[in-house]
């Protein structure tokens, strides 16, 4: 287990996603990371959040900036632990006759365009002599290489775009935050409200506690330096092809 890192993780963390994977980070931040205030963010009617914030409009995004400028903690560290994979009228395709405009947009909404405009607000944050990590919960389902049964056509696009959004952040970011660490994570198959209806065919020995996931993630990400940053990483600390 890699824990090296620890303490030097202090100042604001931002956890975005009350769900049940970002719920258990933020307290697995809380516990590991000591140094660290960790605030969360959802939506509003989400369990247990500091402030309100939806993903999926520019106004809540206008306001993260101004919120996270009050703040007298330095921002050390953003994650994102938002996503969908199915909800009313949402259903991950099995064939193409079940692709649709309306899903594809829904699910590039929250999966792709969500994440990057997350670090589009948090950017004028970053300090360029300060460490600053940014990571988000991807899927290994987003790997083009990887995917050998197909199907949950929508899902799996919009994770890769996500991937290739934060890839392209992760560049950008080298140039102008040298010390800042951009990161894509997989966090294995962890028994949330996302994954329940398609918990069948996972042996138990593969399906993750939520706190589980998180002292996972926690422990990779910890391990994460500004040199590595475009990673796309998972629970393990193992690199998964693009
Ligand atoms: N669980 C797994 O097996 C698994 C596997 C691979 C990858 N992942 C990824 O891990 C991430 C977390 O998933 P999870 O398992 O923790 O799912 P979850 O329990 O369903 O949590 C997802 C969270 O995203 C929030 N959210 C959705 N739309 C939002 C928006 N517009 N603005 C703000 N928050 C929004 C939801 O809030 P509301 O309560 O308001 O809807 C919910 O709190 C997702 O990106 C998922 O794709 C999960």
């Amino acid at each position: 287990m890699t824990t090296h890192g620890d303490d030097a993780w202090t100042g604001l963390a931002l956890v975005v996603g009350t769900g049940g994977i970002g719920s258990a980070l933020t307290a697995q931040l809380k516990q590991q990371c000591q140094g660290l205030r960790v605030i969360t963010a959802g939506r509003q009617g989400s369990p247990a959040q500091d402030l309100c914030l939806d993903l999926e409009r520019d106004g809540d995004l206008e306001a993260l900036t101004e919120t996270l400028r009050a703040e007298s903690d330095e921002l050390r560290l953003v994650v994102n632990a938002t996503g969908r994979l199915h909800g009313p009228g949402l259903v991950p395709e099995k064939r193409l006759k079940q692709v649709g405009r309306s899903a594809l947009l829904e699910q590039f909404s929250i999966n792709a365009i969500a994440p990057v405009l997350l670090a589009r607000a948090v950017e004028p944050l970053l300090q360029r002599d300060r460490p600053f990590h940014f990571a988000s919960l991807s899927a290994r389902v987003g790997s083009i290489a990887d995917n050998r049964s197909g199907g949950w056509y929508s899902y799996r696009a919009a994770k890769a775009a996500q991937n290739q959004l934060l890839k392209c952040l992760s560049i950008e970011w080298r140039r102008r935050w040298p010390l800042a660490t951009v990161t894509l994570l997989h966090p294995g198959t962890t028994d949330t409200d996302l994954s329940k209806p398609f918990q069948t065919f996972v042996p138990p020995e593969k399906l993750f506690t939520p706190l589980r996931a998180a002292e996972q993630l926690v422990n990779v990400l910890l391990a994460q330096e500004p040199e590595d940053s475009g990673a796309f990483l998972a629970w393990d600390g193992q690199p998964i092809d693009w």
